[in-house]
């Protein structure tokens, strides 16, 4: 019922938008996206409670997802960033490389992993490996807003998921597509028409 009604007052200009080529049709408004991620910094919270675990944020896509989930836990905690790439366009190209390496030691720090988006797992799987074999944290987990599980097929536990998206590209909230959209406050989805 809410959804509906926020969708009619929803401005025709905020309902679809052009970025370069593509057409994006409005998929999750950001009070729906707030909502998840404030059921998600309270479920981490529970499992780490007084622990000061280090939230390493994977940029550029996590930058909003990263400030709303800090925003929202309680608790005490440290902040690192760190960046990879794998992706040209609308498409993995399955080779993930580092952009950015840690500025912060996490030797023995229970660490989480923060994405954006978990698409193929390629990106994820790669990190966790290079800080696990690398840096020797005292744990690992992985927290993610977004997750395609049509498409997410590796045999590796995503400890905190946000939001279940079908196989189709988004933008907005963080997401971009070719560098554009990263503003947008809502979640957009490729237009099928
Ligand atoms: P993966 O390695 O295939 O899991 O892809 C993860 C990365 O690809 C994310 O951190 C995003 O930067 C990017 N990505 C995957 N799916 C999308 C999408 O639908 N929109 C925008 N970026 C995406």
């Amino acid at each position: 019922m809410f959804k509906v009604y926020f969708c009619i007052l929803k401005p025709y200009y905020l309902m679809q938008q052009k970025i370069h080529d593509k057409t994006f049709d409005l998929f999750i408004p950001n009070e729906d996206i707030t909502a998840a991620i404030r059921v998600l910094a309270q479920k981490i919270h529970a499992d780490y409670q007084d622990e000061t675990p280090i939230f390493i944020g994977v940029l550029n896509g996590v930058f909003m997802f990263f400030g709303d989930l800090l925003k929202n836990y309680p608790g005490p905690c440290e902040v690192a960033f760190t960046q990879m790439s794998s992706y040209a366009g609308t498409s993995s190209t399955g080779i993930v490389y580092t952009k950015m390496e840690l500025s912060k030691d996490i030797k023995h720090r229970h660490i989480i992993l923060v994405e954006d988006i978990v698409d193929t797992g390629n990106t994820i799987e790669n990190l966790y490996t290079y800080f696990q074999e690398t840096q020797q944290p005292k744990s690992i987990k992985i927290a993610t807003l977004l997750l395609k599980p049509d498409v997410y097929k590796k045999d590796f536990t995503l400890h905190y998921v946000g939001i279940e998206i079908p196989d189709k590209f988004v933008v907005g909230y963080g997401l971009d597509y070719d560098e554009m959209g990263r503003n947008l406050p809502d979640l957009y989805q490729l237009s099928s028409k």
